[in-house]
């Protein structure tokens, strides 16, 4: 049995802005299962969807300030989170990244800063917990400060970084490094200093002892200058060290033959009811009901990594066709008014929801018979999973984890019974028009539509295999 402290800047369902949340809600989960002894580490954010039984454990101090650390539950689950609890930095409305008005905090480097701190003292049993990892397994950039401290100190448990998104890289002024009195031993080149500036991505790709990312063609991908933001050098040279592991997906969350959150559950046995999803959320969103339309979800952050500029320039040719279009996300304002000028344009054929809402984006998942995801990068992506899992045929670029976990429908793959979704490779309009086009034609065809359906819920996402590979990464250490 391994140690593990799982150190991460949010966990589903305490707090969530994408998939990383998802992730640390639910391969801590699957650890525990295969046997392990892991406890997560977070923020204890004001926007916590708090648990009742929360206790405080210790007080640390770092870096001159006083941080107290408090134990709970990940709700529905065993395993044991402890929240730093530092009210000057963390107790203030908004979410992770941003302030309520979705400004980036500025202080964001302080915070995570201190947060890297507490993990180290933790790590180190030095919080007064009296449990020491043998595994300290950091996610992105706002951990990275994490394996760099922990380089410095004798007797130090081993460090993976998994990579869930090279676009995000904590680079701040170098002036940051002196104002949050890091030592210098760190600050070089070959250490977390990236052109002058601080990275604290860099903490993590230079000084753990293992690398992973979240799929195995994105950890390709990552090596190459398109996709490495710079840093596809270091990775090279760090090959040997870096590998992708695919993500599961939590199947107590995402299941349709048990999911609370949908009007009607479902499954293979049963795929005739998932119409009742696609009226009753046709219904909800005040679009017309009508079980033969074909209708389009999508479910995201609205940053230009997901595409939504191909989808923009799609909209005129496709209000051309017989179908439905239904969106959930928030994020880039131009984007948000650009949707919104559509949907005034054609309120019987679009449904444009800005905002962060649970509940739709199972509704959707269940009511839609086609999901886009026409990612420019997707490092693994996740709603391409819980489409194939809900009936709901993916169309994605091949890119990442989209590539990895969608098969193409093609006459071969017919015959195989694997084909699961629509796959297209150039990012343009034109290219995601076409796949658009061909997966209209097989919606047309019950019977081959129904079997694409069928291929993708018989699939095991499941985290079993995935956590299996993390433990045996752990195992190696
Ligand atoms: P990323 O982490 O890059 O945002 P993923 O596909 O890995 O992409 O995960 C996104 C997660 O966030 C999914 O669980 C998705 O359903 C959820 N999500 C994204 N936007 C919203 C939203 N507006 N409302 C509800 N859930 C959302
Ligand atoms: C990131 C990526 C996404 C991935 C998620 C969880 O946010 O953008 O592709 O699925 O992390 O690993």
């Amino acid at each position: 049995m391994k140690k593990i402290l799982f150190v991460t800047s949010e966990a589903h369902p305490l707090i969530k802005t994408g998939g990383l949340a998802d992730v640390s809600g639910s391969l801590p989960k699957s650890l525990l299962e295969l046997g392990q002894d892991i406890r997560i580490i977070m923020p204890n954010y004001q926007a916590l969807n708090r648990p009742e039984n929360i206790q405080f454990r210790c007080t640390l101090r770092v870096n001159n300030t006083d941080v107290n650390i408090l134990e709970t539950r990940l709700p529905g689950s065993a395993v044991i989170v402890w929240l730093v609890d530092c009210p000057e930095l963390f107790d203030h409305p908004g979410n992770p990244y941003h302030d309520e008005y979705g400004n980036a905090w500025p202080d964001i480097a302080e915070r995570f800063a201190l947060f890297c701190r507490i993990a180290v003292e933790i790590a180190m049993n030095r919080g007064y917990l009296n449990w020491k990892p043998d595994i300290v397994h950091c996610n992105d950039w706002q951990s990275g400060l994490v394996p760099a401290l922990l380089a410095l100190e004798y007797s130090r448990p081993a460090t993976v970084f998994t990579i869930h998104n090279m676009a995000y890289q904590g680079l701040f002024p170098s002036a940051t490094y002196s104002y949050l009195n890091l030592p210098g031993q760190l600050w070089n080149p070959d250490g977390i200093e990236f052109h002058g500036m601080l990275s604290f991505l860099k903490g993590g790709l230079v000084y753990s002892d293992r690398i992973t990312t979240v799929s195995p063609t994105y950890a390709e991908e990552i090596q190459t200058a398109d996709f490495g933001y710079g840093l596809e050098g270091l990775l090279s040279h760090r090959n040997d060290f870096l590998c992708g592991i695919t993500n599961g997906i939590d199947t107590d969350q995402w299941d349709p033959a048990i999911d609370s959150l949908i009007a009607e559950p479902y499954s293979i046995k049963d795929l005739h009811k998932k119409v009742l999803n696609k009226t009753a959320l046709q219904t909800t969103l005040s679009l017309p009901v009508d079980k033969k339309i074909p209708v389009f979800g999508l479910i995201s952050r609205l940053v230009e990594q997901k595409g939504i500029d191909l989808v923009l320039d799609c909209l005129p040719e496709m209000m051309k066709l017989p179908l439905q279009f239904v969106l959930l996300g928030s994020g880039n304002k131009s984007y948000e008014q650009r949707l919104y000028n559509f949907a005034d344009l054609y309120p019987e054929k679009i449904s444009i929801n800005i905002g962060y809402d649970e509940a739709l984006s199972h509704q959707i998942e269940a009511g839609a018979d086609i999901f886009l995801m026409p990612s420019r990068f997707e490092p693994c992506g996740l709603n391409q999973i819980y489409s194939q899992r809900y009936g709901t045929i993916p169309i994605v670029r091949k890119t990442g984890g989209l590539a990895d976990t969608v098969d193409d429908t093609l006459p071969d793959t017919l015959r195989s019974k694997t084909a699961t979704g629509f796959v297209f490779n150039d990012a343009t309009p034109g290219a995601l028009m076409e796949a658009i086009k061909r997966a209209l034609i097989i919606y047309s065809l019950p019977k081959s539509w129904r079997e694409l359906q069928v291929n993708g819920m018989e699939r095991d996402y499941s985290w079993k295999k995935s956590a299996q590979q993390y433990l045996s990464l752990y195992h190696h250490l």
